[in-house]
């Protein structure tokens, strides 16, 4: 990560630390590598994108169901599903200081001067990303190497290894130049046993996608709902996997929570409905807030696709730490639930009665991370910017400028001075925003601008002060968190006003 990419992860996460959004999960014990906890008013940032996906995916849609299954489900799901056996990763380990690395992710770089061998050195990259892992690689040499390898010119042969394909040279570790071991396969499903017996016959998995309960109840909802094709299942709910590098703060985290539309259709439609779901996608993320540059679509190449499916596109997030995926949407054809007729013995097939065909669907699948939305909606949401101070002058603040939808807290309320009754008129306010169910803050503690500044780090999108004027003509004032323009309006319609700010 670049110095400036470094510096903003971390003003971020320790935001997140000091206002209560994410913790480390068991921190007084020290923690524990790729488990996380949400505060306080992470728990509402989080719960606000899930509700926004379930608001618009199921609940305003005709053609979508919810559902909700079991963590842990029967292990032959898993053989159908070509996890067990195919869900893992190569990895190697270093034969010296034991540090494990994903094989696809870690490179050895040599640089020739014509025969001459400059530098030879293991990297943390992949070969997609050449120039980075050349750079990684240059910055290891010590500076008289360095001059070398400028002063080579043309008759510099720089070459990268990466330490899942054949390697003329020692495959060597990033961390302390150590040999590498062969790459081996690594099996990401948590495993656990049921009952009192732990031997192979009461072996199960921890889900590692919600996916297949939902292909394991699709004949369920068809029989019980009547719903008809097309139409989709969605479910929001945990899954884990025991990833070999968590890393970048919750992105690749060991427990997670998806956000899965599983999609059936006539096989006819799939391409039509793959595009829509793509596109719908996108637009998804745009919608709440994702607008920047750093959001984009990017199609799979043929060769990146997995062998059951006949087309993907990745939505990405350019984070501080690198372009990554938030959500993947796939077309599957009919390989999960022709994998489950297989080992189940249960007709999946669907019958449709006005053409008297009888077909298995094909699947449109958009699957989203709720923990990486949850970030990205953060790292977009991180302003530094310059507001007044009581006195008038311009200070820094930080302010999270979160859509108004996802805030964890709609409205701060807050009485000028804690006496001449405004505390009782503010409370009343805050009681009246309360009831409505959206989450309101009351604070009566410290200088106004204190006050302010503390809401703009929770990305509070409007405050409300009663002052002097308020025991008089009962007018309150608003304070627009973006544009800091703070407008009069009667005390007994901020319910009103914020509803239509909302939207
Ligand atoms: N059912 C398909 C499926 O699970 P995936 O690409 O493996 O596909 C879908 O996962 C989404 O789940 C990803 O786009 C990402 O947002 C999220 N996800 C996957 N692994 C994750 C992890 N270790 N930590 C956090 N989120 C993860």
């Amino acid at each position: 990560m670049p110095d400036n990419a470094n510096e903003r992860m971390d003003k971020l996460t320790a935001l997140c630390k000091r206002r209560g959004f994410i913790f480390q999960s068991s921190e007084i014990y020290g923690g524990i590598g790729g488990f996380w906890d949400y505060g306080p008013l992470g728990v509402e940032l989080k719960r606000n994108i899930k509700n926004a996906w379930w608001e618009d995916i199921v609940r305003k849609r005709d053609d979508i169901v919810g559902l909700d299954c079991s963590i842990i489900m029967n292990p032959k799901v898993w053989e159908a599903s070509g996890h067990v056996g195919g869900f893992s990763d190569p990895m190697v380990d270093c034969k010296n200081c034991k540090a494990r690395f994903r094989a696809d992710k870690v490179c050895t770089v040599t640089f020739h001067d014509g025969d001459e061998l400059l530098l030879h050195v293991g990297v943390e990259g992949d070969t997609e990303n050449l120039k980075d892992v050349f750079d990684a690689a240059t910055a290891k040499a010590n500076s008289k190497t360095r001059r070398r390898i400028e002063k080579a010119g043309e008759n510099l042969k720089a070459e990268c290894w990466r330490a899942d394909r054949q390697a003329e040279v020692a495959l060597l570790c990033p961390n302390c130049g150590g040999g590498l071991t062969e790459p081996r396969q690594f099996n990401l499903m948590f495993e656990t046993f049921i009952g009192a017996m732990q031997d192979s016959s009461s072996k199960a998995y921890l889900r590692p996608e919600t996916a297949q309960g939902i292909f394991c109840n699709y004949k369920n909802v068809l029989d019980t709902t009547r719903i008809k094709l097309p139409f989709g299942i969605a479910q929001i709910g945990k899954s884990f996997r025991n990833e070999i590098n968590p890393r970048n703060y919750t992105f690749r985290s060991r427990e997670f929570e998806q956000m899965e539309i599983e999609f059936f259709c006539h096989p006819n439609e799939a391409d039509k409905w793959y595009e829509y779901w793509r596109d719908a996608r996108y637009q998804w993320y745009v919608g709440l807030g994702l607008t920047s540059s750093k959001l984009r679509l990017r199609d799979h190449e043929p060769d990146e696709l997995a062998h059951y499916a006949r087309a993907c596109a990745d939505i990405e997030y350019e984070f501080p730490f690198g372009i990554s995926e938030l959500e993947g949407v796939a077309n599957r054809t009919d390989f999960d639930l022709s994998q489950h007729q297989k080992f189940s013995g249960r007709d999946l097939s669907y019958f449709d009665d006005e053409t008297k065909e009888r077909f298995v669907p094909y699947v449109i699948e958009p699957s989203g991370g709720i923990d990486r939305a949850t970030l990205a909606f953060l790292c977009e949401a991180y302003i530094e910017d310059e507001a007044p101070d009581d006195k008038g002058q311009m200070q820094q603040r930080t302010v999270m400028k979160f859509h108004p939808r996802l805030a964890p807290i709609k409205l701060a309320v807050f009485p000028l001075v804690k006496k001449e009754g405004m505390p009782e008129i503010a409370r009343r306010i805050y009681e009246d925003v309360q009831a409505t169910g959206m989450t309101a803050f009351y604070d009566e503690k410290g200088a106004v601008g204190r006050r302010y500044r503390r809401q703009d780090e929770a990305g509070t999108p409007f405050c409300v002060t009663v002052d002097g004027q308020t025991i008089e003509d009962r007018t309150v004032t608003i304070r627009d968190r973006d544009t800091l323009k703070q407008d009069r309006i009667p005390a007994d319609e901020v319910v009103a006003y914020v509803r239509q700010r909302l939207g």
